[in-house]
């Protein structure tokens, strides 16, 4: 190939490619990609759990194979506003805003539902996943949980603003800033958090049970490379075998 521009991209692929920094990326991404318990499986955990009968709330579900159809309670309530699958067979096709707003004025279902676990993976900005948050904290069971999807990005790719550039070394796997709303919450003394260390980061957030204590505020300008120095505690970061025990 003697094409001039062919030559310069490749040589720019090349190096690029085998960039350290770049190959550590990745490696860290496909670390993540093989942790196990999925999302799946801890929700199922904690409905399970549940005495009665038992009732579900996902925000932001996609191809619903991928999770919200293998999730097993007694009823299940679903929100999306199709950005992302064409589908799109959810129950409501609105943003977790709109759904909200029609819920507190009596539109859909009733005001007074509380659910037992709210999953929350919609739009993974941190004031979206902020209001998202103080949202469900309104409709979750004092004895219930909410569930964040992404909150323990591997590397500062994962955790960037727009989604739409996928020339890093995370691809097309997308943490957005989840953590910095999952962080704030666990600042906040009202609430009870622990984050399990599988599939990029399972946040749940309790009202009631003792699974995690909330801590001083720190890291006021929300830094990723102080997150990563302190991941332990800012996220509470636990196993789920260890996560299990603290609710028997
Ligand atoms: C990561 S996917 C959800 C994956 C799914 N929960 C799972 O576990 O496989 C994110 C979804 O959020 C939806 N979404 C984007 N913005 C949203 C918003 N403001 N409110 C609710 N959902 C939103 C997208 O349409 C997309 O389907």
């Amino acid at each position: 190939m003697n094409d001039p521009n062919f030559q310069r991209e490749y040589s720019a692929g090349e190096k690029l490619l085998n960039d350290p920094n770049f190959q550590e990326g990745q490696e860290k991404c496909y670390a993540e990609i093989l942790k196990t318990p999925k999302r799946t499986e801890i929700i199922n955990f904690l409905l399970s759990n549940r005495n009665d009968e038992t009732r579900y709330l996902e925000i932001g579900v996609r191809n619903p194979d991928d999770n919200y159809n293998h999730i097993i309670a007694d009823e299940k309530y679903s929100v999306d506003p199709g950005y992302e699958y064409e589908e799109n067979p959810v129950d409501f096709k609105v943003t977790s805003d709109e759904f909200f707003e029609l819920l507190s004025n009596n539109k859909i279902l009733s005001p007074d539902i509380q659910f037992d676990v709210i999953f929350i993976d919609g739009l993974h900005l941190a004031e979206q996943v902020d209001r998202d948050i103080i949202n469900s904290m309104r409709f979750v069971k004092s004895d219930g949980f909410v569930v964040l999807h992404d909150c323990n990005p591997p590397t500062e790719w994962n955790a960037r603003d727009n989604y739409n550039y996928l020339s890093t070394p995370a691809g097309g796997n997308w943490n957005g800033t989840t953590w910095k709303a999952f962080l704030k919450w666990r600042f906040n003394p009202s609430v009870n958090s622990c984050c399990i260390d599988s599939d990029w980061g399972v946040g749940i957030l309790s009202k009631e049970h003792p699974i995690g204590s909330c801590i001083r505020e720190v890291n006021q300008f929300y830094e990723f490379r102080n997150l990563v120095e302190h991941k332990e505690t800012y996220l509470n970061l636990i196993s789920f075998d260890d996560f299990k025990k603290l609710l028997v």
